[in-house]
């Protein structure tokens, strides 16, 4: 069976794996090993110039790893990938390797708080810069590129907003102007949206969220092509050392069997929940990329297979209305992640963004009444149940 030719629910269980390089083993060894012995010290050598392929030491490449990295890069539709430590290792392993002292990054209106705050400690230290765009048309990015601009950043949908970009639209502008197009594609999976074959460069997870499923793990991956991917191993991933562990490694491989799985129900509940929500007299807005009056649908249809499981919306009232109403919350749990099977809830203004100073918080559409939901595995109706009971209170 070539990978190539199989589906996505085939290669989310096969990719990356094969039993008879390891004992028949049904499901890949944990192989949980820091170090990895040489047979001699010529052998070692070897493996140090590169004349050996081998493993060496678990910084610089672990056989559980390995797999991770192999069916991730098939699921994504890219030649190679690495895992991280955590999403934001990933994200700052990306964006120190592309860019250097005096260039610009241009930034979708909207990331994740933590990216914002990196991109903050970037401008500081190294004076690079950044801007963030609507990127809502060719004009708009052409007015927005600077000569400096490195990167493209684009994260969509957006956190916690839920706007889209379109990402063949960016790439098709970013390949003219030479510029890597960087998609931070937590939200989606590769279940859902994959930029590579819309001629985006590099995509970033932080695996933390659905790619684990489970919420026990805290992990990024970083796909792209063969060789750029061989250069950041060697250097941001090796020498600033944020690695995945093999036991991380190993609980993603279980995780990822069951992503389309877990996708399609956190779709589904989410779609009915949405049509509860719209119509509830408490919601002020809505923000779901499955909503045909969501001003990027036609985008969602464009570039998503489904719109996904995170529904973001406003309560009338103030941040006390919002913070009482997540109070009254039985079954949806107050916590940040995303894409577990427990149904999740924040505030975004005063959590996953509070580093946001207030100003570009708004300009971000974060007000203080909005709130995210993370929909989980959870029946449906015992969700709605809670949001139900809760509206019911404030
Ligand atoms: C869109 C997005 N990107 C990156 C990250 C960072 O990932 P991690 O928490 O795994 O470092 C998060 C975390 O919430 C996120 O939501």
């Amino acid at each position: 069976m070539t990978d190539k030719k199989i589906r996505f629910e085939t290669e989310v269980i096969h990719a990356g794996y094969h039993q008879d390089e390891h004992n028949g083993s049904l499901v890949p060894p944990l192989y949980q090993s820091s170090t990895f012995t040489f047979q001699n010290a010529e052998q070692g050598e070897k493996r140090f110039s590169g004349l050996e392929d081998g493993y060496i030491y678990s910084r610089l490449g672990n056989p559980t790893v390995k797999i991770l990295e192999e069916r991730i890069a098939a699921l994504e539709k890219g030649d190679a990938a690495l895992a991280f430590a955590s999403g934001m290792a990933a994200v700052s392993a990306v964006l120190s390797d592309l860019t250097k002292t005096g260039d610009h990054i241009l930034c979708s209106q909207g990331i994740y708080g933590c990216t914002f705050g990196l991109l903050q400690l970037f401008k500081e230290k190294y004076e690079i810069t950044h801007d963030f765009s609507a990127m809502d048309s060719p004009e708009t990015l052409y007015k927005e590129i600077q000569s400096n601009t490195a990167v493209i950043y684009i994260e969509t949908p957006i956190n916690p907003t839920m706007k889209l970009i379109d990402l063949e639209m960016v790439a098709k502008v970013a390949e003219e102007k030479g510029i890597p197009v960087v998609v931070d594609n937590t939200f989606s999976s590769p279940y859902l949206q994959t930029p590579l074959t819309k001629g985006c460069d590099v995509v970033i997870h932080s695996a933390t969220k659905f790619i684990c499923g489970h919420g026990d793990v805290i992990a990024g991956l970083v796909i792209g092509k063969k060789e750029w991917i061989q250069h950041v191993a060697r250097t941001t991933q090796k020498d600033m050392g944020g690695i995945i562990s093999p036991f991380d490694a190993w609980l993603l491989l279980r995780g990822l069997k069951t992503l389309p799985v877990r996708m399609d129900r956190h779709s589904d509940n989410a779609r009915k929940l949405f049509d509860f929500l719209r119509k509830h007299p408490k919601i002020d807005t809505i923000y779901y990329p499955g909503d045909q009056e969501h001003p990027d649908y036609h985008i969602m249809q464009k570039q998503m297979r489904q719109p996904g499981g995170m529904i973001s919306f406003s309560v009338k009232g103030t941040k006390k209305t919002a913070q009482q109403f997540m109070n009254q919350l039985q079954l949806i749990k107050i916590a940040v992640s995303l894409g577990d099977a427990e149904s999740l809830i924040q505030h975004p203004a005063t959590m996953t963004h509070a580093v946001v100073p207030e100003e570009e918080r708004r300009k971000m559409g974060i007000e203080d009444t909005l709130l995210r939901l993370s929909v989980g595995l959870e029946a449906w109706e015992d969700i709605k149940e809670d949001l139900e009971q809760a509206l019911g209170k404030i």
